[in-house]
């Protein structure tokens, strides 16, 4: 059995949840720079946790027996339609996270599409950087994805080109999508001008402000020259904005924001033919906790509009410092460069002309307590590496250049991480989709990816990232599915 036979105290079993922590990267302290969002005030910090345990029990499900969702839920949409260039007519809804937001504003547009008289398999247009959730949005509705490139100097979608697929796919496109900024680079796309061509064709408009809609309002506000990407753009539909980002609040709440109610209503279901209690859900959820809503709400409050702003200028500043140190330092560039407060790492010049691998690059900051992102080159796009700059990373910058002034000495001149071509020789002759979990298993072993210890990444990953880089997409794909399966392998134990 996989819980004690016989109850422990309470205080005992925190301890020992707390325990499994042990090897967990640090929410706090500005030296992971993906994944979370540090403000660095440990009080609302704290206020948060508070409410999201306060209200953890509280079912979000059913806004009539529990009144305070309703009115936690138009508070949060409503501040985000004030700072995100609502109408009077605008609405919106909140969700469990990006992804959820995305799904549903795929959902809306395929409704909408329906309700045009589309026909036949609807179309997601989006450039090559939008995030994976529009692709598992696609996979999920039915959609078929016709992806657009990028410019390979500014990272962002050309607006003649999206013209270009919207013309060729004609009625059937159900939505565009742009990003605001992109995760990968962090650069905003020509929002104004995608939208208004989408628009001459009656396809809305899906802005994806999920990682820039709390920051980029507020670099507006400070002078700095970003462009139009909100509800305000004629022909964006919808936005999606993540509060469990740069809304500071514990993970599992977003926004999604829509033009309208009629819009929007397209993301409802609602089924009252069955003997039960009539369902309404709003969200891909049913049963849902209120606790991150209202957590939410009480880091929201808590921050203030100032303190947003306050915090999305330590996020820049820091930004700034960044990308000026990697401009000074030999055989590394910034893509871009950045709209926002995300920074995307390559080389300058190729391995022979010095040019610092950002995969060794990675292991060296990891050497020095730092976590920065690999992502692969993807088709004439380099290797990078992403970093979510904080507003705690104001505190933590001067050592972070440093060690980055130190990690790229290193690299200087040193190879870059490449798969071994007996490897991925022996790869090509592999077909991804008739592989079994257990070979699939014997090929992450082989590749060192799975050892006594379970499912894990050595602390020098960037043999790995080469690999997996060099794979087919298929291939990649299935080998990174049968990693999770792995690290979730747990069975049924022996009966006791
Ligand atoms: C631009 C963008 N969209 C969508 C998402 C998906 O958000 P989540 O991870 O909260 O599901 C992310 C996550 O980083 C993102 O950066």
């Amino acid at each position: 059995m996989s819980i004690p036979r016989q109850g422990r105290s309470p205080a005992v079993a925190l301890d020992e949840l707390n325990a499994l922590r042990a090897d967990d990267a640090p929410v706090h302290g500005g030296r992971v720079l993906a994944y979370v969002y540090d403000a660095g005030l440990a009080d609302v910090t704290d206020a948060g946790l508070r409410a999201l345990a306060d209200f953890g029990e509280v079912n979000a499900l059913d806004p009539t027996v529990f009144p305070s969702v309703g009115r936690i839920e138009n508070d949060l949409v409503g501040w985000g339609l004030d700072l995100l260039g609502g109408a009077e007519a605008s609405c919106g809804v909140v969700t469990s996270g990006g992804t959820e937001s995305c799904l549903l504003a795929v959902l809306a547009g395929r409704e909408d599409w329906r309700r045009r008289g589309g026909q036949g398999q609807p179309v997601l247009v989006m450039p090559v950087t939008a995030h994976p959730a529009f692709a598992k949005a696609a996979h999920l509705l039915g959609l078929r994805l016709r992806f657009v490139p990028v410019d390979g100097g500014s990272m962002r979608v050309r607006a003649a080109d999206v013209a270009t697929a919207l013309d060729e796919e004609g009625t059937a496109v159900a939505l565009v999508v742009v990003s605001s900024p992109s995760y990968a680079h962090g650069v905003v796309d020509p929002v104004a001008e995608v939208a208004a061509i989408a628009a001459a064709r009656g396809v809305p408009c899906h802005s994806d402000a999920c990682i820039g809609g709390l920051v980029l309002p507020y670099l507006r506000r400070s002078g700095r020259d970003i462009p139009d990407f909100d509800l305000s753009v004629p022909g964006v539909r919808s936005l999606s904005v993540d509060l469990h980002k740069y809304g500071f609040a514990p993970k599992g709440t977003s926004l999604l924001l829509f033009s309208d109610a009629e819009y929007r209503s397209g993301t409802y279901f609602t089924y009252s033919s069955w003997p039960g209690y009539p369902v309404v859900n709003t969200t891909l959820q049913s049963t849902k906790s209120a606790g991150p809503m209202a957590a939410a709400w009480v880091v929201s409050r808590a921050l203030g509009d100032e303190g947003y702003a306050a915090a999305a200028d330590r996020a820049i500043r820091a930004t700034d410092l960044v990308v000026d140190a990697v401009g000074s330092l030999p055989g590394l560039r910034v893509l871009g460069p950045p709209d926002s407060t995300l920074v995307a790492i390559a080389a300058e010049g190729a391995e022979a002309d010095g040019g610092v691998d950002p995969f060794v690059l990675a292991d060296r900051m990891r050497a020095r307590g730092w976590f920065i992102q690999p992502q692969p080159a993807f088709a004439d796009l380099p290797r990078t590496v992403h970093l979510t700059m904080q507003p705690t990373s104001i505190d933590t910058v001067d050592e972070f250049v440093v060690d980055l002034q130190r990690s790229a000495a290193e690299c200087a001149g040193a190879p870059w991480a490449a798969a071994d071509p007996a490897l991925l020789a022996a790869a090509s002759d592999l077909e991804a989709a008739t592989l079994d979990e257990a070979t699939v298993a014997g090929l992450l072993a082989f590749a060192g990816l799975v050892g006594d210890g379970g499912a894990g990444l050595p602390d020098e990953a960037a043999g790995i990232q080469a690999l997996l880089e060099s794979l087919p997409d298929p291939l990649r794909d299935r080998l990174l599915a049968g990693f999770f399966s792995l690290v979730f392998s747990a069975r049924r134990g022996p009966d006791a």
